[in-house]
């Protein structure tokens, strides 16, 4: 019963988490979609709108995951920003250095969702695992083409 308990406050923080990873990565992914510039701008400009339209349909989807398993999606940048343990942008990153920032953010994050799929999966809350392993399957095919553009 008590390990019951703590699974499902552990599910309910990873998940919590994951939103604020996502908020904040939408908010950085804008920065790096404005302020990028040089002669990758146009692929990388387009490249940064995808990523931050796919962070927005993980945060709503997170959040409302959370809503229906009795949780309570944290909804502020205050919360997002003290959740999370990814950084904002600092300003002035090159193009290459936006592209390793985000390889090395995703690495955390796929991790984190590691172990949450792990949670969800301890909890037979199959729904929340599979949100999970979606999410993770497609950070890992964006880490693997970033890696490939720094190549
Ligand atoms: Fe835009």
């Amino acid at each position: 019963m008590s390990t019951h308990v703590k699974n499902q406050t552990e599910l309910h923080a990873a998940l919590n988490r994951q939103t604020a990873n996502w908020s904040l990565l939408g908010v950085k992914l804008h920065h790096y979609h404005w302020y990028v510039s040089g002669a990758q701008f146009f692929t990388l400009h387009a490249k940064f709108e995808e990523l931050y339209t796919e962070a927005a349909t993980y945060v709503d989807d997170l959040a409302e995951r959370l809503l229906a398993i009795g949780g309570k999606p944290a909804s502020t940048m205050t919360q997002y920003l003290a959740l999370s343990e990814l950084k904002e942008a600092a300003g002035g990153e090159s193009p290459k250095e936006m592209v390793a920032q985000l390889v090395k953010d995703f690495a955390l994050v796929s991790e984190e969702l590691k172990s949450a799929i792990t949670a969800a999966e301890e909890l037979s809350d199959q729904p929340t695992a599979d949100l999970l392993i979606g999410i993770r399957s497609s950070v890992e095919k964006h880490a693997w083409m970033l890696n490939a553009y720094l190549a």
